[in-house]
């Protein structure tokens, strides 16, 4: 996988009062009519679990420029909160109430509708209620254990 090329993405949501970001790059498009995205995410991690409960999720895909965004949501400095590593950027809701990253290159605001535990990760597939868009700008890829721009 480390030849593959992914785009770098912050998937989020919230919860009772609660938020919860993750960098990934295992995410794409399902189906556009309706509009529908997947997500992957680590079930191992308990922090996760979140996602289920919350019902929603937004897709955040990150330009070159964000990425203390990506560095922060990967747990890089475990000793940072989730409301340090949130106030890091400008977050918006749009229809759902997950957190959405005002200046992403792109942003899906998604309901969860499928929720699947495959091997190790769960598989978040959702319907797009939202969608926002940053300034068009380079997007950060990851690939060869590296951070890249494209
Ligand atoms: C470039 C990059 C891509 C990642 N992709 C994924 C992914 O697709 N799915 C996943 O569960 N974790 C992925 N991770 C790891 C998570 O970001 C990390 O385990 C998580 O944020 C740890 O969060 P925590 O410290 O809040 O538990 C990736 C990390 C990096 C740096």
């Amino acid at each position: 996988m480390s030849r593959y090329a992914g785009h770098v993405q912050i998937v989020t949501t919230a919860h009772d009062g609660e938020r919860r970001g993750v960098t990934i790059t295992a995410a794409c498009s399902v189906s556009d009519s309706p509009a529908m995205v997947l997500a992957c995410v680590n079930a191992s991690n308990s922090k996760n679990a979140i996602f289920e409960k919350s019902g929603h999720f937004a897709l955040n895909a990150l330009a070159a420029d964000q990425i203390h965004l990506a560095n922060a949501f990967s747990g890089r400095d475990p000793a940072m909160t989730p409301q340090e590593r949130f106030a890091l950027g400008d977050w918006q809701e749009l229809a759902t109430g997950a957190p959405v990253l005002k200046n992403a290159l792109a942003a899906f605001d998604c309901r969860l509708v499928e929720y699947k535990v495959m091997a190790t990760h769960m598989v978040l597939i959702g319907e797009v209620m939202g969608v926002s868009f940053g300034d068009h700008r380079p997007a950060l890829i990851y690939k060869d254990r590296g951070y890249h721009t494209l």
